[in-house]
């Protein structure tokens, strides 16, 4: 590794939230249903203790935030006021943009018109709602603790409480979905009009009630076809697919951008610490040039308690592992990236994955957007994974391996 390549990628902050009301029957996320009261100081309190250690533990101090993602759980559960004491003792130790994004995740069956406002007010300035589906049947289905008008109450409340921008997320491939009850839901979301949605394919993770009784999903040629016409809805509505689930609404003067700031950071391999239970945060030593990863202790009770130091493991990635990394988060995006950005992301040299490339553009899975062929492996060039590419993404990552 070469530290003169590397360069001091953006910051990003992601802070976990653990609790919920229930436990969805396909969430495998770090989440605990409620059974009392959350004790929102002292886990505020334990929030910023486990900042303050990172801080130090990585000399953060003159680090520019760039954006911060409060994500869970269901943060929604946290009253206004101790997500406004979190937010001012975290910007308090930074420096950062005025125009920050900052995210809160919210559920529909947790949130009132006073919250939202209480939230925008706090600097939350980008609200992510789970409506997961518009029928009613499939939210139960899912085990959500919400209906279908307060979903869209909740989409109307983000619309009015005055911060920048909301997304809304939506999962397909459900038990028994058709292709028609997909693109009804995605009709329907598109009709709140979002600035940004999250559509994701329903997977089955192991650990989680659906694993152990799993329900009838659609066939492949289903979820294909729901993809297919899915994508092509969401396009003629003028929402840019950018990455594997997310699609931000283009306005017609392209003025403001609605991608998740935070989001396009960790895909475009940038730095960030993780906060709260099982947090997992990366994070590039300049000094050293070290690319270091941390998880916080996962569970609350641990996490809580004031005699355990909250970071759980920390471990660095090899040289050897980087490219992987790298690509990993990369090659989900629709945008292209060059070799410089590559070296100055890793600090390995662009030799270290130049000939995988030339290998996945051979299989016409990445295509090598510029110019002619001496200029092909200039550090300049811009590389781009293809729709086979993008089809077949796990077996074009293995190349990396
Ligand atoms: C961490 S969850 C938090 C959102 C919030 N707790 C809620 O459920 O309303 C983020 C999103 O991941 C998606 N998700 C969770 N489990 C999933 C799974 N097994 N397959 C696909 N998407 C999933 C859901 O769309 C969910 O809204
Ligand atoms: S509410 Fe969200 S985080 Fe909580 S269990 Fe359901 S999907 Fe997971």
């Amino acid at each position: 590794m070469n530290t003169n390549l590397l360069l001091s990628p953006p910051l990003s902050l992601y802070i976990h939230i653990p609790w919920c009301v229930e436990k969805c029957p396909y969430c495998d996320f770090n989440s605990h249903a409620l059974k009392s009261k959350i004790p929102e100081l002292d886990y505020v309190q334990a929030l910023i203790a486990d900042l303050d250690a990172d801080i130090a533990r990585f000399d953060l101090k003159n680090r520019v935030l760039h954006s911060i993602f409060i994500g869970g759980g269901t943060p929604s559960l946290f009253s206004a006021k101790a997500i406004e004491s979190l937010l001012n003792q975290v910007l308090h130790r930074f420096k950062y943009e005025l125009d920050i994004e900052i995210t809160l995740e919210a559920n529909p069956g947790t949130v009132e018109a006073d919250k939202f406002i209480g939230f925008a007010k706090a600097g939350v300035t980008r609200l992510s709602i789970g409506v997961q589906s518009f029928e009613s049947e499939k939210l139960l289905k899912l085990g959500r603790i919400h209906n279908v008008n307060q979903a869209k109450q909740a989409a109307q409340l983000a619309k009015e409480c005055g911060v920048n921008s909301f997304n809304l997320d939506l999962m397909h491939g459900l038990p028994n979905q058709t292709l028609d009850n997909a693109l009804d839901d995605l009709r329907t979301a598109i009709n709140l009009k979002p600035d940004h949605l999250s559509w994701y394919q329903l997977t089955i993770e192991p650990n989680t009630a659906f694993h152990s009784k799993p329900p009838k999903l659609p066939q492949d040629e289903v979820l294909w076809d729901i993809q297919d016409q899915g994508f092509k809805l969401l396009s003629d509505a003028g929402y840019q697919q950018y990455e594997i689930s997310a699609f931000s609404l283009v306005k017609s003067d392209l003025t403001d951008d609605k991608k998740c700031q935070h989001n396009l950071n960790y895909w475009r391999f940038g730095d960030y610490l993780g906060i709260g239970c099982g947090a997992h945060g990366k994070i590039t030593n300049q000094i050293t040039g070290l690319i270091q990863r941390t998880v916080k202790v996962k569970h609350p009770k641990g996490y809580l308690d004031k005699n355990r130091e909250p970071l759980n493991k920390l471990t660095t990635i090899t040289p050897d592992e980087l490219p992987f990394e790298y690509m990993m988060n990369q090659l989900r995006l629709f945008s292209s990236f060059t070799l410089a950005h590559y070296q100055q992301r890793t600090g390995l040299a662009a030799s270290s994955v130049l000939p995988t490339l030339l290998q996945a553009q051979a299989k016409k899975m990445m295509i090598n957007t510029q110019g002619s062929s001496a200029e092909k492996f200039s550090i300049e060039s811009k590389w781009q994974v293809t729709p086979l590419g993008h089809r077949y993404l796990n077996d074009l990552l293995e190349l990396f391996l």
